[in-house]
């Protein structure tokens, strides 16, 4: 079954200049299949034209309040009733003003007022409107609420501008779509996820890393964050982006992760340790840049703290799983680390087999529990991840269970 089958969704188009992007996002929501009806503001129209999204929707475009015709066809109270969800992309500073001054002086005002679907807002305006008290106002008043407030992005904006106010891609609408329709088991738990190498530094120029491309630990954040858990991911240096909604604190060393992952963790029900941590640090790091004057140097190492062995000696622990990344005895030396770091789960992978593990989009795990060992076989990440949060889901409701 597809992500959005049968969803209902409301799609209202306000008069921004990202409303360019609306086919696009129309097209990718029907593509999972959502049905999806679009309303246009009056500036909509101005942006780009019904009969677009007419034809990409297969559905009716409704623009207006007064008209007769198309109050037969399906009027604005019934369109209110039939969604399941409204998104509002993009929204003007405008719409959300209105929406906030519950005004009903046009079609889509009028809807987000008779409708009790849920209603996600995208924000598209230049940085300082976005940065204006009056919309900052109204932004919170509409969270107080219960809207979602889907962004806005940072970036380059049509007025020449940098700053926040960029609606968000299509492809993060989409995804924040379907978040929004899955299973939200994970409600009122709280994850800390270490993720990514750290970087261990040799003097202001050189460092020492590994090739952790943090694609697995962001994979689990963005797992847990739609199963609907409070995220914080703590993250090594990388090239990827953090998932929408989750908290991010950005460190570089072992130390730094360490420091944060233990004052994190302290308030946490669950805790991920799928950064690849550097074993050692340089002892004493150079001021200057290292000169090439001698053949050879040394350089001394320290061992750095372990990081999960330290949040496992926290008196009031969360539910803790560490990975695993090994190139041979791979069962030996999981069940090793499960027991002398105190673990709840280790999950293993085989970083010897090609095409899965560091830096690949795909990974094979095998988990152990103290009694238990459960294979989750070679997938993308993604679908490693969801799999993984439903199984930590499962062994921590356990452990609960037995308190
Ligand atoms: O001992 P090893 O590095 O193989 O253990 C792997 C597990 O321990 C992973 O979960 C990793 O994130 C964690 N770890 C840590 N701090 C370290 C080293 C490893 O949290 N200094």
């Amino acid at each position: 079954m597809q992500i959005l089958q049968d969803k209902k969704i409301l799609l209202g188009i306000s008069g921004g200049i990202a409303a360019y992007k609306t086919p696009e996002l129309v097209r990718r929501l029907k593509d999972h299949g959502a049905n999806v009806r679009v309303v246009m503001t009056d500036g909509a129209k101005a942006f780009i034209t019904p009969l677009t999204l007419q034809a990409v929707s297969g559905n009716h475009v409704s623009d207006s309040l007064l008209d007769t015709q198309a109050e037969l066809a399906m009027g604005h109270i019934e369109l209110a009733k039939w969604a399941d969800l409204i998104i509002i992309a993009p929204a003007t500073a405008d719409i959300i003003a209105r929406i906030t001054a519950g005004m009903a002086n046009d079609l889509l005002s009028t809807l987000c007022l008779a409708t009790d679907a849920p209603i996600a807002i995208a924000p598209a305006m230049n940085q300082q409107m976005w940065h204006a008290k009056a919309t900052q106002t109204n932004i919170n008043t509409l969270q107080s609420w219960g809207h979602h407030i889907w962004g806005p992005g940072a970036g380059e904006q049509a007025c020449g501008d940098i700053g926040l106010g960029r609606m968000l891609e299509v492809a993060d609408l989409v995804t924040l779509t379907s978040d929004f329709f899955a299973d939200k088991y994970l409600q009122n738990q709280h994850w800390v996820i270490t993720a990514g190498p750290t970087r261990e530094a040799i003097d202001p120029v050189r460092y020492i890393s590994n090739h952790s491309s943090g694609k697995m630990g962001y994979a689990i954040a963005h797992a847990a964050l739609r199963a609907g858990a409070k995220v914080t991911l703590i993250s090594g240096p990388v090239d990827i982006q953090a998932p929408i909604g989750c908290e991010l604190i950005k460190v570089t060393s072992a130390e730094q992760m360490h420091q944060q992952a233990l004052s994190y963790a302290a308030q946490a029900t669950t805790f991920v340790a799928c950064a690849a941590v550097a074993d050692y640090r340089v002892a004493d790091i150079a001021s200057e840049k290292i000169k090439k004057d001698s053949d050879a140097i040394q350089i001394a190492l320290v061992k750095n703290p372990d990081i999960v062995a330290d949040v496992a000696q926290l008196p009031e622990k969360p539910f803790i799983v560490g990975f695993a990344a090994e190139t041979q005895n791979v069962e030996h030396y999981a069940r090793g680390k499960l027991m002398r770091k105190n673990l709840d789960l280790i999950a293993a992978n085989d970083v010897a087999k090609a095409g899965q593990g560091f830096n690949s989009n795909d990974n094979a795990l095998t988990v152990f529990s103290a009694i238990d060992k459960i294979e989750i076989p070679l997938a993308n990440k993604n679908i490693i991840a969801k799999q993984l949060v439903s199984l930590i889901n499962q062994h921590y409701l356990l452990k609960q269970s037995k308190k």
